[in-house]
């Protein structure tokens, strides 16, 4: 892993417009994605997580402008030049995806039923302007890569399994030998017994080819042994910044804090040994003033609601978006037992 950044992504923010009425008036907007702001340094894996809703998948597809941002900027330090990915043409948007490609959550809606594994692997190359047979020829060279054989090139998605399908969906990514790969929750819709073969695929695939990562999950056990350094997002928003050891032993975040409780809880029918944050997490329509968190932290005092914290560097690379982060006390029992939530 080096210093040397890939992807800058600067005061980047999505809402999407909520419409009523026979006129779809505009009447609220969904901050999606909200003035978020990080640098992915190449061969790093960078661990984003946060609650389903908060904004994850919408920040991974506006890197790729699968969205369209609103507002911010998104550099890519290609092998050539740098490149604002907000205001590339589409002649640069082609090269963009060549330099940069995602992995969808759910691999039974990513992959089109018509198509067989070739096809659906060729695909980006298509995009490119290589013609049909040389495609095909380096899709053939691909699946032993991912683990698929030849023979799995002339089947439909529906003759596939769950794992193999994601398989797949991880060649499709990689035929254009991309230095930067999105996973958007690349497992969750798995069977927890193909999960690691899959992660171990991921993992190995970065060594021999060179890749960097943002990697995308809801909760913090899965980035743990992946991940160089983890971005806590709540409400659009990132909270919370740092190297796995920071987020994980010297979190600053009241927020990350409740992640990591949560993630100690590990069978769903024993959460009396757990702890759980208390409250819903609030609509992204009206987020709560000021902190966005402010209405379920323990620690929220009049500032919080009334003045929006920024994202503070803490020192070597430790950023964490809470106006008393020096000075809370993070290592009490702050989070209400379950058991006493009733
Ligand atoms: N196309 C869309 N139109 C309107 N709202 C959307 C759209 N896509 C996502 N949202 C809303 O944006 C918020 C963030 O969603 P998403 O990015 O999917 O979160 P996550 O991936 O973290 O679960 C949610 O409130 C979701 O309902
Ligand atoms: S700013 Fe206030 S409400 Fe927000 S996390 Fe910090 S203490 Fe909690
Ligand atoms: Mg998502």
């Amino acid at each position: 892993m080096s210093d040397t950044p890939i992807l800058q992504v600067e005061h980047l923010s999505k809402y999407f417009p909520v419409q009523r009425g026979l006129f779809r008036k505009t009447v609220a907007h969904v901050k999606a994605v909200d003035d978020v702001t990080f640098t992915v340094h190449k061969g790093e894996c960078l661990g984003l997580v946060g609650e389903s809703g908060c904004g994850k998948t919408t920040l991974a597809r506006c890197l790729l402008r699968l969205v369209e941002p609103d507002k911010g900027r998104i550099v890519l330090h290609g092998e050539q030049q740098a490149l604002d990915i907000v205001s590339a043409s589409r002649k640069e948007m082609l090269d963009v995806r060549r330099q940069m490609q995602i992995i969808f959550q759910d691999p039974f809606s990513s992959l089109d039923p018509r198509w067989r594994v070739t096809d659906v692997v060729a695909e980006p190359l298509i995009a490119q302007r290589i013609g049909r047979a040389e495609a095909a020829r380096r899709v053939l060279e691909l699946l032993p890569t991912v683990g698929l054989g030849a023979h799995f090139a002339d089947r439909f998605p529906h003759e596939l399994s769950g794992g193999e399908r994601q398989r797949v969906s991880i060649a499709r990514a990689l035929i254009v030998s991309p230095p930067l790969v999105v996973a958007d929750e690349p497992v969750s819709a798995l069977d927890v017994s193909v999960r690691s073969q899959i992660i171990n695929l991921l993992l190995d695939l970065q060594s021999q080819m060179n890749l960097t990562y943002i990697f995308i999950a809801h909760d913090l056990s899965i980035v743990k042994h992946i991940s160089h350094r983890i971005a806590v997002m709540y409400l659009g928003q990132l909270v919370e910044l740092g190297t796995t050891r920071q987020v994980f032993e010297q979190y600053r975040h009241p927020y990350t804090k409740a992640l990591l409780a949560s993630a100690l809880i590990p069978d769903p029918t024993r959460r009396d040994e757990g702890y759980v944050l208390e409250g819903e997490v609030p609509s992204p329509i009206n987020p709560p003033s000021g902190c966005h968190f402010s209405t379920r932290c323990p620690f929220a005092q009049e500032r919080c609601s009334a003045e929006e914290p920024a994202l503070r560097d803490m020192g070597d690379g430790h950023w964490v978006r809470c106006h008393f982060a020096e000075e809370l006390d993070l290592s009490e029992e702050i989070f209400a037992p379950v058991a006493a939530l009733g």
